[in-house]
């Protein structure tokens, strides 16, 4: 995030379509699902915001994206992640979707927990955002995140 913040009157700004465009490119590189085509989307608008919502956004991105190379396509060669986001007055919603075997179905550790840190880091990115967390299964797993219209920057000139 560090290089991809410009300088602006001050103020630290971070284009979200491609931080989190350059985000995804890393967490697929990142050995989770190597053995499997994985492909994953992102169809993020120029939503240019402050490091304050950027943060939790990213870091809840990453939990999300990595949950699903881990544990989407568990006995398959390979699948879809799909990452959006949409900002507007109504509001802002993040949603992070594959198409993989669900959450109900895949095998949790036995002796273990249901939930990892992963699902209580997201639960607490999203409370930083005073955002809302929903997860559903439709032919694979849907994690939605609601939260108040982020302010935004006009996209600069040069
Ligand atoms: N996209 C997904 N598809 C299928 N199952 C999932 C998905 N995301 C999470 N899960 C299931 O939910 C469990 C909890 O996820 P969580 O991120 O909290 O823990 P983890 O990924 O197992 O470990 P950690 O995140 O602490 O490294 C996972 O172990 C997995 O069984
Ligand atoms: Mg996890």
């Amino acid at each position: 995030m560090h290089q991809s913040l410009y300088e602006d009157e001050n103020l630290r700004y971070v284009n979200l379509r491609t931080f989190l465009n350059d985000l995804c490119r890393h967490l697929l590189q990142s050995g989770w699902g190597a053995a499997k085509r994985v492909n994953v989307t992102v169809d993020v608008p120029d939503i240019i915001t402050t490091a304050d919502h950027a943060v939790p956004i990213s870091l809840l991105v990453t939990e999300a994206v990595t949950n699903a190379l881990k544990h989407a396509f568990t006995g398959r060669d390979s699948g879809t992640i799909h990452v959006s986001m949409v900002n507007n007055r109504e509001g802002a919603e993040l949603v992070v979707r594959d198409n993989g075997i669900g959450m109900d179905t895949a095998p949790r550790p036995i002796g273990t927990k249901q939930s990892g840190i992963g699902y209580s880091l997201i639960e607490g990115f999203a409370r930083q955002l005073r955002g809302k967390v929903k997860t559903t299964s439709d032919q694979g797993t849907i994690l939605t995140v609601s939260f108040a219209y982020i302010p935004e920057r006009p996209t600069p000139a040069h």
